[in-house]
């Protein structure tokens, strides 16, 4: 996955350019000594930057260039090219600025540039003294990163009932589950980073009790906490096998990387594992725990994976991926019960297992914001900034049902890159600005070699298109309704991917305010 910012690919970027190779937008990839350095030419401004994205070293190169940002083809980060700044999720950290130097007709890179200090943030009578972030996840971790990023100087607290600091979550189903990724890739951050931000961060903190009045929250442990404004990212959590023997040390779900650990150790002595459920999860465990030599079995009751979301070609490739893989199927079939190892199927059928993982769905964390009187439906409901119907109170992430101004519905997911970037909107409107929420909702999930890009959200549609071959893994598979392209499925089409998505923006930002939900 991840590979050094640092290679001889490409020219020498000091050895200058013909300002002829850089057409209007082009892009140039190359090399000042060791480090790799992405030349970009906008009219008659040309920008060097880091050529490999900050979240998993994606290549810029083939990316796509949006006004003065450059996209990363791999998760649709997004970066400034005059400061280097990560605009957008789940690219956290800037890329280094490089000098530039037009000399006749060429171009040469210089010096690398300082990063200008940031400056604390403008108080006002409205900027709140004490923000507390309910969540050490994706939305809360960028909650807290953000707020620091904008030069807010104020108390930020992190209350989380993990007793790990904020994780690279989706890593936990993939690499690191699979053994290919070492410990210092699964936080989100250092250690030592909370201290030298002043970011709070308390773990096994499990707030119970929201006091909307007194704007404090109280923790299990019988403390309580002030704040000017609240942030609730509480996530979602792995639904049960509602069957017997479910309770077993053996059987497991995945969602922390204590949880993680757990499979880990129980997969090192295992000869057969068991999932239960075909869905992004289940399926990335089934493929992390092949990499560990142990025999998977799938259990579901679908016909074919992930067919609800991602349509019938893309459930049918991904089936066969993983029987190449050595994955047996058992679909429409459920668990009936767990006898020890013993996993009995309804309508008859055995499978021995040493390890159970369960992967059936996950359901949103809203019991703290149900009992605090906030509005709810199927989600805790929020406006386009992000508040709730309580007031100085905010929502992020997969508890977060927001009014989502592309498909004109409002809608909930649970995806990585939309509650982090929910966490820095949230962030900013905390501080007392007024930006809407209006990104696309993006996801990514990987089997094996092979990932698959979805932008968008269409929970149904009447129409697939199909541009290219899904068999051989080169397609871009367009889900509409009504005429309308809702979402945009693909593999290894990165830049097309990304053109939908700016397609899909300039829609969301024409949609009639009549069709965003109130
Ligand atoms: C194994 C795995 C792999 C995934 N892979 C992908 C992927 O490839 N692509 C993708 O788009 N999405 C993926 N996801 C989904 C993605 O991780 C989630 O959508 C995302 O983490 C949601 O962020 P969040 O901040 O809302 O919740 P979380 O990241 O779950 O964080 C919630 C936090 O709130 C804390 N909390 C809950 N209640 C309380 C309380 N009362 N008091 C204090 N703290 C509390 C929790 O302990 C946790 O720290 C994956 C999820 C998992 C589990
Ligand atoms: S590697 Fe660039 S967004 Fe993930």
């Amino acid at each position: 996955m991840a590979a050094e910012n640092s290679n001889h690919a490409g020219p020498d970027l000091t050895a200058g350019v013909a300002l002829a190779e850089l057409p209007d937008g082009g892009k140039l990839a190359g090399h000042v000594g060791e480090q790799a350095v992405l030349l970009v030419r906008r009219g008659s401004d040309v920008f060097a930057v880091d050529a490999l994205c900050t979240h998993y070293h994606g290549p810029l190169v083939e990316g796509l260039v949006v006004g003065d940002t450059v996209r990363c083809p791999w998760h649709h980060a997004c970066f400034d090219l005059r400061t280097g700044e990560a605009l957008r999720a789940p690219a956290l950290s800037p890329l280094a600025c490089w000098a530039v130097e037009q000399r006749e007709d060429r171009v040469f890179v210089r010096e690398r540039r300082e990063r200008p200090q940031r400056q604390p943030v403008e108080s006002s009578g409205d900027t709140p003294a004490r923000i507390v972030i309910v969540g050490g996840g994706a939305a809360g971790f960028a909650a807290a990163e953000r707020l620091r990023r904008e030069g807010y100087e104020g108390s930020v607290v992190m209350l989380s009932s993990e007793d790990a600091p904020p994780v690279d979550r989706p890593n936990l189903s993939k690499d690191y589950l699979a053994g290919a990724a070492p410990e210092e890739w699964v936080p989100l951050r250092p250690d030592g980073y909370y201290a030298e931000n002043s970011i709070d961060l308390r773990l096994q903190a499990e707030v119970v009790h929201i006091d909307t009045q007194a704007r404090e929250v109280g923790l299990a442990d019988g403390s309580r906490l002030a704040y000017d404004r609240l942030l609730l990212a509480t996530g979602a959590e792995p639904v049960r096998l509602p069957v017997p023997g479910a309770d077993q040390p053996h059987v497991r779900s995945l969602r922390s990387l204590a949880d993680c650990r757990a499979i880990i150790e129980r997969a090192s002595g295992a000869r057969r594992a068991v999932v239960v459920g075909a869905s992004f999860i289940g399926l990335e465990v089934a493929a992390s725990l092949r990499a560990r030599d142990v025999e998977v079995h799938v259990v579901a009751p679908e016909k074919r994976p992930m067919e609800h979301v991602l349509g019938t070609q893309i459930g049918d490739l991904v089936r066969s991926m993983h029987e190449q893989h050595g994955v047996i199927f058992h679909l429409e079939k459920t668990v009936r019960a767990i006898d020890g190892r013993r996993v009995l199927l309804d309508g008859g059928g055995t499978l021995e297992a040493d390890l159970v993982v369960v992967g059936i769905g996950v359901k949103p964390r809203i019991e703290l914001a149900e009992a605090a009187g906030a509005r709810i439906d199927r989600g805790v409901l929020v406006n386009e900034y992000l508040e709730t119907s309580i007031p100085g109170v905010f929502a992020a992430g997969d508890i977060a049902r927001w009014p989502d101004p592309h498909t004109g519905e409002a809608i909930r997911v649970e995806h990585w890159v939309v509650a982090q970037r929910q966490g820095q909107t949230a962030a900013v409107n905390m501080l007392g600005r007024r930006e809407k929420y209006a990104a696309i909702p993006f996801f990514w999930t990987q089997h094996y070699d092979v990932p698959i890009n979805y932008v968008g959200h269409a929970a149904q549609w009447d129409q697939v298109v199909v541009e290219g071959d899904v068999a051989a893994k080169d397609c871009l598979l367009r889900f509409s309704r009504g005429g309308r392209t809702l979402a945009v499925a693909s593999i290894f089409r990165d830049v097309d991917s990304l053109a939908a998505e700016v397609e899909m923006e300039q829609q969301a930002a024409m949609a009639p305010a009549s069709r965003i939900p109130g």
